[in-house]
């Protein structure tokens, strides 16, 4: 496929999960949007840097790839290490920074320029690729994402309480509503689907359904 599918929405709304079957099931290329963030988070906490020009000029120095759904800072594969909670906690901060937004929507847009992608994040439907070809935004609520979030953790041996999690998502998704540049935001012409209660197979045969309607069912 040579074009771009964008794949918006909060936390724990199941993006991730279902862009990456959606892009193997149409033989695309995933591209994790969030784990850039963390990434350039990552790295401001590894440098202890806090104020905002310390944090730009990291940014902007930073070498971010993907290879194999995995990520690569400054060549060092830190997938497994973004995901902490000291990320988690100050990602939505680290993401408000225009300066910090505009040097990985220049990254993104490099990424997808000759189609093929499926990006999730924040702002892809609305600011990265305004020109995709299919746009969704995931949702569902807030009790169901922190539960999925919760699981989620406690499956992979982080120690955290059900409270802790739901809080985290309330902040993240009130912070990256609210921020001034670029913030979450549904795409006038993006197709809405609340997740709430329907299982990832579910979800991946909804949007596989628009495409292949959009596409004349050529698929
Ligand atoms: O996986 P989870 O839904 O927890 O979050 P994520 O997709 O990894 O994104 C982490 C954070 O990065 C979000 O809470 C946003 O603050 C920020 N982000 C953003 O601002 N714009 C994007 N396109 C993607 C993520
Ligand atoms: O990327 P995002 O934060 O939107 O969510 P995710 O990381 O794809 O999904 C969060 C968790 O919810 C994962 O453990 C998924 O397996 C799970 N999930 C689910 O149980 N049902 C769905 N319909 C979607 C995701």
């Amino acid at each position: 496929m040579n074009f771009n599918i964008a794949i918006d929405g909060p936390a724990g709304a199941g993006k991730s999960t279902t862009a990456r079957i959606v892009a193997d099931k149409l033989k695309m290329t995933y591209v994790d949007t969030g784990a850039m963030y963390r990434a350039i988070t990552l790295l401001t906490i590894r440098h202890n840097k806090t104020n905002p020009e310390d944090v730009i000029k990291l940014a902007s120095e930073a070498k971010i790839d993907f290879k194999e759904n995995r990520i690569y800072l400054n060549g060092e594969d830190v997938t497994d290490e973004i995901r902490n909670l000291a990320v988690t906690e100050k990602v939505s901060k680290i993401a408000a920074i225009p300066e910090v937004r505009a040097a990985l929507t220049k990254l993104q847009r490099q990424i997808a320029k000759n189609g093929g992608v499926v990006m999730d994040g924040r702002d892809i439907g609305t600011t990265v690729l305004p020109d995709a070809k299919y746009k969704f935004y995931l949702t569902a609520s807030v009790k169901e994402r922190a539960c999925r979030r919760y699981n989620e953790l406690i499956s992979k041996g982080y120690k955290v309480t059900f409270k802790q999690v739901e809080k985290d998502i309330i902040d993240r998704d009130y912070q990256d509503k609210k921020r001034d540049f670029s913030p979450m935001a549904i795409a006038d012409d993006a197709i809405i689907i609340d997740t709430t209660g329907k299982t990832i197979d579910e979800v991946v045969d909804e949007i596989i359904g628009c495409i292949k309607k959009g596409e004349g069912s050529v698929l």
